[in-house]
């Protein structure tokens, strides 16, 4: 993977992975943080660290 080419795969059941190079993610309150690499974005809504997945997606037996 190119470095700025991002790649998303939705993940049955699961989050949405995200392949990427460097990435700013700004939060709600305006600060921000730099990631890089493998994400995995929450997209059941159970998620205790969103918008992360934090694998309660399984316990909560999201279907999607
Ligand atoms: S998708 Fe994993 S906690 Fe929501």
């Amino acid at each position: 993977m190119a470095d700025d080419k991002a790649k998303i795969t939705v993940i049955p059941n699961g989050p949405l992975q995200v392949d990427c190079g460097e990435v700013e993610l700004v939060k709600p309150d305006g600060t921000s943080q730099t990631k890089k690499g493998k994400l995995f974005f929450c997209r059941c809504g159970h998620s205790k660290t969103k918008p992360f997945c934090d694998g309660s997606h399984t316990a909560e037996g999201f279907k999607g």
